[in-house]
């Protein structure tokens, strides 16, 4: 008779033969970054995440680096905000100066920038507005403006978050004609007009003042649409790819990792860790063993690389459990 139960009779062999496992060179792990210096200011909705000054990195990257945490993936608050998100591409902007810094004291630490104007506008949106409408023309240089000085800064990825259409390839164009020929490219190919990014608008201060992001983002009830995506993405020239958000969004990822070829991210967002963290503190279930399930989920279905607000505390369990 088969029995399924031979394989899991002890933890060696449930070792021998398990199918995913978590690692913490899978994980990248986002920094919020502020032109306050000095700042270290814990996000409320997030527990464990802070805003940090360009001078206040260090003790965070130490950290990291001591965990086996080798990626970063910076958004900056800048000091003022205007129309067109101009503090985005400004040479001492606050996400320059700390690729810059992170670059010259940990050369070997993986520098990824969000490339958005959302946090940089007064109206909050991702491009620049005419009335109630989000451009897209005119928003891609800007876009690709940006990304330029953050490769500049030192950045090794520049990862677009917008979702404007075209934005893969005019970023390409602008980097390959200034010599930045080496500089990757990670689309937020799938990125759903989603009510889990929450948090992270209060930690980003990146709220739309107007509307909603619908008109940019993607619908949450389609699948087929984040395969065209993808096809459109790779066309332009994207390196890696980023499916977000990740829980609730698996079936994508599994999707995604079937049609493409290319490095796959998911990207487990700040709702979804603070939804974790509150049943955590509520004592309603086990937080730690719920966190690494939902991570090797995202690994299950097929991601390579996990963008997470845990990776400091896995990365941790993964250590203490050897
Ligand atoms: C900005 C951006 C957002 C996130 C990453 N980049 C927010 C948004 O699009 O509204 C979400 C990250 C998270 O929730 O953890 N374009
Ligand atoms: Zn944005």
């Amino acid at each position: 008779m088969l029995r399924m139960r031979r394989l899991r009779r002890s933890e060696a062999l449930r070792d021998l033969v398990r199918e995913t496992e978590l690692a913490a060179r899978d994980f990248i792990y986002p920094l919020f970054v502020t032109a306050r210096p000095g700042a270290r200011e814990e996000i409320k909705s997030m527990p464990g995440i802070y805003r940090y000054g360009v001078d206040r990195l260090e003790d965070e990257l130490a950290e990291m680096e001591s965990l086996g945490l080798r990626a970063v993936l910076l958004f900056g608050l800048p000091a003022q905000k205007d129309e067109i998100g101009s503090q985005a591409w400004a040479e001492d902007g606050v996400v320059q100066q700390a690729a810059r810094r992170i670059k010259a004291a940990r050369p070997e630490m993986l520098v990824i920038t969000d490339v958005c104007l959302c946090e940089y506008t007064s109206h909050g949106h991702c491009g620049v507005t005419r009335g109630a409408e989000i451009l897209n023309d005119e928003t891609l240089p800007l876009l690709a403006r940006t990304a330029l000085s953050h490769a500049a800064a030192g950045a090794d990825v520049v990862a677009p978050s917008d979702m404007m259409d075209g934005r893969v390839a005019a970023i390409r164009e602008a980097l390959d004609s200034q010599g930045f020929t080496h500089t990757a490219l990670m689309a937020y190919s799938v990125k759903y007009a989603s009510a889990y990014y929450g948090p992270f608008r209060e930690a980003a201060d990146g709220a739309p003042q107007f509307g909603d992001r619908r008109t940019y983002q993607m619908d949450p009830g389609n699948a087929r649409e984040a395969l065209r995506e993808i096809a459109l993405d790779t066309a332009e020239g994207a390196d890696m790819l980023i499916v977000k958000p990740a829980l609730a969004y698996l079936d994508v990822v599994r999707a995604a990792r079937e049609w493409t070829t290319l490095p796959l991210a998911a990207y487990n967002v700040s709702g979804e860790y603070a939804m974790l963290k509150a049943a955590g503190r509520l004592g309603w279930l086990d937080e730690e063993r719920v966190m690494l399930e939902n991570l090797l989920a995202m690994k299950r279905a097929g991601a390579d690389m996990l963008i997470t607000y845990h990776a400091k505390e896995a990365a941790r369990l993964l250590r203490d459990r050897q």
